[in-house]
This record gives C-alpha cells, structure tokens and sequence, in this order.
C-alpha cells in the first residue's frame, strides 16, 4: 500500500478504512471503554484538555499532578484492554517495523475540541513510528518543524483516514486545530474518535 500524500514526511493514507472496517472500529473503541472509561486529561498547568482520553495495550497515557507520562494501569487501578485484532492489522500494514504497538490511546473530540502544537516525544524509541486513525468528523491537522513556531502546512482528515509519523516525520510539531461539525455520520452523536499507536518501550 502506498500513501496518498506526504506532508513534511507525514504519510497519510486516504480512505484507507472502509465504511464497515470504521464500525466496527468504533465498537472496539466502545468495548474498551466500558473496561477503561473516558477521562478528561489536565495538562501540567492545571486546565482540563478539550479531548477525551482512554487507552488499551500493556500502556496508556495518563495525566495527573505530575503531568503526562505512560502507565502501565487506568486511572481506576484497572490494567488496560488489549488492543483490538483490527487495530492492530491497520499496524502491520502501515508502519514497516517488526514490534507490535505497546499503547493505543483513544482520542474523542467533541465538536468544540482541538489539540494544541506537540512533538510526540515520550517514547523510548523514534525509530517506531506513531501510526494514527481518524473516525468520525473530518480534522485539520496541523504540521510544523522540530521545534515549535515556523511555517506549517495542514490536511483535512477524513474518517478512515490513517497516518504514520515516522522516519524523518517522527518528531515534528503537529496537532488538531478544529473540527468540521456534522462532516461524517459515522458517531451518532458527533464528534471524532482518533486512536494513536505507539511503540513505548
Ligand atoms: C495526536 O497527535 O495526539 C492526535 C492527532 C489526531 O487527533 O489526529
Ligand atoms: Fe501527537
């Protein structure tokens, strides 16, 4: 499979899911979060992020005091849930490395819901790519350089749509400036699921 575009390195694949492969992505994501429900994330100075946040796989993300960081158990004490077959297969034929992805974060945006400019950058190894699903309404997502500022390019993301952060495009600045509401009618009440796969050790 080829990509449909590069942006600064960013690979991303149009409508690589089909309608039903997306259901049934939403499913997974609602059976995992009936064993690890939805948080509000806090960033390290204290306000509540616009996103919803779970996880499944050996690790999540979490925020606390302390601020961001990979753990190993829900903020509830519960381990995480497995990550899914599907997710896991849009893994092996995206990202070209030999380990499997050891966190799938679980993004939900609300129609009013952004993420700031970040540099995915707690993992122990950038030579493993972030490979990233998009579900739901479309997003402009956002890319800049290795550090923050300069000039940025942006693509709207489609539900089915999925990218891979890898090689040279591993640790540039990206993030989500808005949502087009109502853009998708795959989540009955709106909004957009995005899942992140990472290998963290
Ligand atoms: C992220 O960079 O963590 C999320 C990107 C997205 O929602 O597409
Ligand atoms: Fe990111």
């Amino acid at each position: 499979m080829r990509p449909s575009l590069n942006l600064r390195g960013m690979q991303v694949y149009k409508d690589m899911l089909d309608r039903d492969a997306q259901l049934a992505l939403v499913e997974d994501v609602r059976t995992i979060a009936k064993q690890a429900p939805f948080v509000t994330p806090v960033t390290p100075s204290g306000k509540a992020m616009s996103v919803k946040m779970t996880s499944a796989g050996r690790f999540g993300w979490v925020t606390d005091g302390q601020g961001y960081r990979y753990a190993q158990s829900h903020p509830n004490g519960t381990p995480w849930p497995v990550i899914p077959p599907s997710v896991l297969g849009i893994w092996t034929t995206v990202a070209g490395v030999d380990r499997p992805p050891e966190c799938c974060l679980v993004n939900y945006y609300g129609t009013d819901a952004k993420m700031g400019m970040h540099q995915d950058r707690d993992e122990a190894n950038f030579e493993m790519p972030v490979v990233s699903v998009s579900l739901g309404d479309d997003a402009l997502f956002r890319v800049g350089h290795e550090t923050r500022g300069g000039k940025t390019e942006s693509v709207w993301l489609q539900s089915g749509d999925v990218v891979v952060m890898g090689g040279q495009a591993r640790l540039l600045y990206h993030g989500i400036d808005r949502l087009k509401p109502n853009s998708s009618t795959l989540l009955a009440k709106g909004g957009r699921i995005n899942l992140t796969l990472r290998v963290v050790t």
